[in-house]
């Protein structure tokens, strides 16, 4: 029997490179794109990571320059991580003004504050001796609302240092409210926020704890959300834009595309997404074996977040990325 003909013929949009050019749906842009920079106290060279291939703990001078080049190359922004030499119960390196993250976030706001959104990580877990992202009570459990009294501390610090935009992604509850307040109350009524709203307790953060060269011993599970779980993400984010966020952020990414669909739904805000270390991670190590072709796994994987419903997306692949675009 012969097959009737086909009266649908969508193939007619893949045929040449020119046709599904103009019918793509999503595009990736410099614009849409944050790079996550790590910066170290006390060092004198950067620092490879090992599980982070082409990814370096920073001095101050070498994050400036790669600063400067990611305005270069017309990325959003970068985001600031900061890794101090010394740590206590309570995180106080988190806002000492003489602090690596606050010094380092001075010194790239100066350099390329004009060109790019200087983003800083508040959290304290970099801060802490024991590596939580809040502090402890009695009991050794995280104090969510003496963490709040921190972090309304810390947001002050960084937007007296020149942040232009705080990501908080330490999952405590109220943390936006907190910060925004105190923001507000300190004369930083313009300084905004991004809400790591739906923030999952992953194993995707394991190099991640390499980079800041993490002193914790058990787990989030107590505040950051279980993977199990897709309403409770759009939940958070609803709880976030309610207490002020300016954007909201899902996080990891690439195992939470129905998570980043459903906060863009409902989300009259920017929404982002953060590719974390471990899904570098697992693109470096497939195409170091040969196994993928790296440049396509990248631009694929990114793609798809930003297909999901991301406005922006924080990569490690950002420069990158930027680079074959051009
Ligand atoms: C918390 C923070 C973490 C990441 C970003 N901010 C670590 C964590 O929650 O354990 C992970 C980012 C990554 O894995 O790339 N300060």
């Amino acid at each position: 029997m012969i097959p009737p003909v086909p009266s649908r013929r969508p193939r007619r949009l893949r045929a040449t490179p020119a046709m599904r050019r103009l019918v793509a749906e999503t595009r990736l842009h410099p614009a849409d794109l944050v790079l996550p920079l790590f910066v170290r106290e006390g060092l004198s060279e950067p620092q490879p990571i090992a599980s982070m291939p082409g990814v370096v703990q920073h001095t101050l001078d070498s994050l400036r320059e790669t600063a400067v080049l990611a305005a270069e190359a017309g990325l959003g922004g970068v985001m600031l991580f900061g890794v101090p030499q010394r740590r206590d119960a309570r995180g106080s390196g988190a806002d000492d003004p003489e602090g690596i993250l606050n010094l380092a976030t001075a010194a790239v706001a100066a350099e390329a504050g004009d060109s790019l959104v200087v983003q800083t990580d508040l959290c304290l877990d970099e801060f802490t001796d024991h590596g939580h992202c809040g502090v402890l009570d009695a009991s050794g459990a995280v104090d969510n609302d003496r963490t709040l009294e921190r972090y309304a501390e810390m947001a002050i610090a960084q937007a007296e240092a020149g942040s232009a935009l705080l990501g908080l992604s330490g999952m405590m509850d109220g943390q936006v409210a907190a910060v925004r307040a105190a923001l507000d109350g300190a004369g930083f009524s313009s300084t905004a926020i991004l809400a790591y709203s739906a923030k999952y307790a992953s194993a995707f953060y394991g190099p991640f704890r390499e980079a800041v060269d993490s002193q914790l011993v058990g787990d989030r599970r107590s505040y950051q959300q279980d993977p199990a779980n897709r309403r409770e993400g759009a939940h958070e984010a609803a709880l976030d834009l309610d207490e002020g966020a300016d954007i909201v952020m899902v996080k990891p990414a690439m195992s939470y595309l129905d998570v980043i669909s459903d906060v863009a739904e409902l989300s009259p805000v920017p929404v982002w997404a953060y590719q974390v270390s471990g899904e570098a991670a697992m693109i470096e190590a497939a195409a170091a074996n040969g196994w993928i072709d790296r440049r396509r796994a990248i631009e694929e994987s990114v793609t798809g977040i930003r297909r999901a419903g991301a406005d922006a997306v924080l990569s490690y692949f950002a420069l990158e990325i930027a680079g074959w675009i051009r």
